[in-house]
């Protein structure tokens, strides 16, 4: 494995798909490789499972049927697109990934931490990223922005309870692995946000360069 994963991360209209051109243009501006993906999705398969676990609807979906095809997308999307780009060594930028399972699935609907952690062992093996982004920020302020662009998916029409979870449980992570996470105040106006990602960047390319 050649490349770079990095992976952005944080609660709703926490700005993780504003920043992530921006942080792709800045890195290709260094004449890298940049592969810009999101999950759920980022196939066509993996995107149909994106439009099955965000679409409201009557049925209630079970928790375990919400995890399972969560890493079902992801199993596609590691297959098709995340792996080969890393192999051809390519920085790969993921809008979510597993640490959004940990967050909405484990804190946020109670599944257990074990669980997760088996089916990540199983769909991913050794692969992690090597860098994580959380946006984080008030709960009120990102479900603000997110209202605000329109209809709510299914997680956005979750409760407070809910989203102070998933909050917390991106907070414990980040902290529990100083190394790999970097927090990034979202509750900042853009160019602020921009400049802290661009304060990063030096630390993106000796990781990228080795
Ligand atoms: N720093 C900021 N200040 C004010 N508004 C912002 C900021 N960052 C993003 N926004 C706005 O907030 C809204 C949500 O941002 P965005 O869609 O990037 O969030 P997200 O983290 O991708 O959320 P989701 O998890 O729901 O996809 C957008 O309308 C965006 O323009
Ligand atoms: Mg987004």
């Amino acid at each position: 494995m050649t490349g770079l994963f990095i992976t952005l991360e944080g609660p709703e209209g926490a700005g993780k798909s504003t920043n992530r051109e921006y942080l792709a243009e800045r890195l290709r501006a260094s004449g890298i490789e940049v592969l810009l993906t999101r999950e759920p999705g980022g196939t066509p398969l993996a995107e149909r499972i994106r439009e099955v676990l965000l679409t409201p609807g009557d049925e209630v979906m079970s928790p375990d049927a919400e995890l399972l095809l969560v890493f079902a997308a992801r199993a596609q999307h590691l297959a098709e697109v995340i792996r080969p780009a890393l192999a051809r060594g390519a920085v790969v930028i993921c809008d979510r990934f597993t640490d959004s399972t940990y967050a909405y699935q484990g804190a946020g609907r109670g599944l257990s931490l074990e669980r997760i952690a088996t089916l990540e062992n199983f769909v991913q093996g050794q692969l992690r990223p090597h860098l994580t982004l959380v946006f984080d920020l008030p709960v009120e302020v990102g479900l603000a922005r997110a209202s605000a662009r329109g209809r709510l998916d299914r997680f956005e029409q979750e409760g407070r309870v809910f989203f102070d979870a998933v909050r917390g449980a991106y907070l414990k992570r980040a902290e529990a692995d100083p190394s790999r996470y970097f927090l990034v105040d979202a509750a900042q106006p853009l160019s602020q946000v921009q400049q802290a990602l661009d304060a990063l960047l030096p630390k993106l390319l000796e990781l990228y360069r080795g």
